[in-house]
């Protein structure tokens, strides 16, 4: 069935630090559409930020308000959502997020990724792991989810958030085209 990309979500899915928010933020201004964050989404439900639900709840409750983050968002229509780092480990989540729209998911080295979240405290999981070697053995642990997931790949390392925008609006086009 050929989609057109306006009814279409733009989903972004790839591992912490590869430029999922900057990129949606991106693409919404220049596509005039929403951006709506499944980490912020959460944040705003559960009135508290992703340290403290790990640190109080931990990870599987974190996951479970990712899912109904998802599930939400997913009903909507031609906005863009930039997903966590972790959301598509769970099938149902990728099987609502496809029948959305169409799923990019972008790609960094191990040390880009630790270059661009070294500074931050934001992400438990990688909390006392800062280092090259746990980022390489996590991101190869979901690699196989994240290629599952996505209808496009596309490299970060090395390009302007332009260049990025642009070739995931061009490979979208041409991805929904070939529908
Ligand atoms: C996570 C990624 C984070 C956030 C949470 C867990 C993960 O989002 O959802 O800390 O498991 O990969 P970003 O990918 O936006 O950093």
């Amino acid at each position: 069935m050929r989609k057109k990309l306006e009814k279409c979500n733009i989903v972004f899915t790839g591992f912490m630090g590869v430029g999922k928010t900057t990129v949606s933020a991106y693409i919404a201004n220049l596509l005039n559409r929403e951006v709506i964050e499944t980490d912020q989404y959460i944040v705003e439900k559960a009135n508290m930020d992703i340290p403290s639900i790990f640190d109080k709840f931990g990870e599987n409750y974190f996951r479970d308000l990712e899912s109904e983050a998802v599930a939400e968002i997913s009903k909507k229509r031609g906005v863009i959502i930039s997903c966590g780092g972790g959301a598509v480990i769970r099938k149902k989540n990728v099987l609502e997020l496809k029948e959305s729209g169409i799923i990019i998911r972008l790609t960094a080295t191990p040390n880009t990724v630790l270059q661009r979240v070294k500074n931050s405290k934001e992400r438990p999981i990688l909390n006392g792991h800062m280092n090259t070697e746990f980022i390489s053995s996590l991101m190869e642990k979901r690699d196989s989810f994240y290629s599952n997931a996505a209808d496009i790949t596309i490299s970060t390392d090395g390009k302007t958030v332009d260049e990025i925008a642009k070739e995931c609006i061009e490979k979208s086009i041409t991805f929904i085209e070939s529908k």
